[in-house]
C-alpha cells in the first residue's frame, strides 16, 4: 500500500507570534510538493493564529490530556486542539516522558483522545542511550508500543515515530541500517497486532533531521518520514527536507 510522505515540524517551546512569517512560508513552500504531507506543531499558544494566517494547512498540538474535560490546570484537551484548529496531535513524545513521567498507559489514553476528538496523532516512541548501548533499543521500543499504541483506531490517522533519545538535538543520528532495522521491527509488531492495517500507517524517523541527512534517512526502509524538531524552525532548513521527500 503506497504511504504519502510526511515531514512534521515540532516547534517545542519555541515561537511568538512574529514567527507565524517561517510557518506561512513553509506551507507556501509545501505547495509545490504535493506528494507530501507538511504539518507544523507550534506551542499551544500559537495555534489559533497559525491556522488562520494558513488556512487549509495542518496544524498540530505537541501533547494533549487523557481526557476531554475536566479539573486539570495547565492542560489542554484534544477537542480543544480541534476546536482552535488543529486536525493532528503529537503524544509520547521523550520529553514529555522523560521530562513529565508519562507512562505508556498516560501516552496511550492521550493517542486515545486524540483520536476520538477526530485528529490524527504521531505517537513517540524512542530508547535513551544506556539502552541502545547495551543492544536493547528494539526490545525498548517495540514495549513503549505495545504499552502505548491503542487498540482500535483509523490506520490512516495513526502515526508513530521512531526518535531515539541520544539524538534529539545533539547532531547525532543512528546509522540508516539501525533506522531501517528498527522501522522494520515497528512494523512487524504492529503487523502481528493489527494485521493489514499496519502497512497503511506511516512510521517517522526523527532527531537531528537537517537537509542534509534527510535524502537518506527517509530513504531507508519502512521510514515514511520525518518529526523535525530544530531544522523545522525557519523555511530556510525546513523546506530542504521537504524536498528530499518530495524527491523519493
Ligand atoms: P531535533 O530535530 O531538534 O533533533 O528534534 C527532534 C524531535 O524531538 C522532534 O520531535
Amino acid at each position: 500500500m503506497a504511504r504519502r510522505k510526511f515531514v512534521v515540524g515540532n516547534w517545542k517551546m519555541n515561537g511568538l507570534s512574529d514567527a507565524l512569517g517561517e510557518a506561512r512560508a513553509i506551507f507556501a513552500a509545501a505547495d509545490s510538493h504535493s506528494s507530501v504531507d507538511v504539518a507544523i506543531c507550534p506551542p499551544f499558544t500559537l495555534i489559533g493564529a497559525m491556522v488562520a494566517t494558513a488556512p487549509g494547512k495542518a496544524v498540530g498540538g505537541q501533547d494533549c490530556h487523557g481526557a476531554a474535560s475536566g479539573a486539570f490546570t495547565g492542560s489542554v484537551a484534544a477537542p480543544m486542539l480541534a476546536d482552535a484548529g488543529a486536525s493532528l496531535v503529537i503524544v509520547g513524545h521523550s520529553e514529555r516522558r522523560e521530562g513529565f513521567g508519562e507512562s505508556d498507559a498516560d501516552v496511550r489514553a492521550k493517542a486515545e483522545a486524540g483520536l476520538s476528538a477526530g485528529l490524527s496523532v504521531i505517537l513517540c516512541v524512542g530508547e535513551p542511550l544506556a539502552v541502545r548501548e547495551s543492544g536493547g533499543a528494539i526490545d525498548f521500543v517495540l514495549a513503549q508500543v505495545a504499552g502505548s499504541v491503542p487498540e482500535s483506531f483509523d490506520p490512516q490517522r495513526l502515526a508513530i515515530a521512531y526518535e531515539p533519545i541520544w539524538a534529539i538535538g545533539t547532531g547525532l543520528v543512528p546509522t540508516v541500517g539501525d533506522v531501517a532495522a528498527m522501522h522494520g521491527a515497528i512494523r512487524g509488531a504492529l503487523a502481528e497486532r493489527f494485521g493489514d492495517a499496519a502497512q497503511a500507517m506511516r512510521l517517522l524517523y526523527g532527531g537531528s533531521v537537517n537537509g542534509d541527512n534527510a535524502p537518506e534517512l527517509l530513504n531507508a526502509g519502512d521510514v515514511d518520514g520525518a518529526l523535525v524538531g530544530g531544522a523545522s524552525l525557519t523555511a530556510a532548513k525546513f523546506v530542504p527536507i521537504v524536498e528530499a521527500a518530495a524527491a523519493l
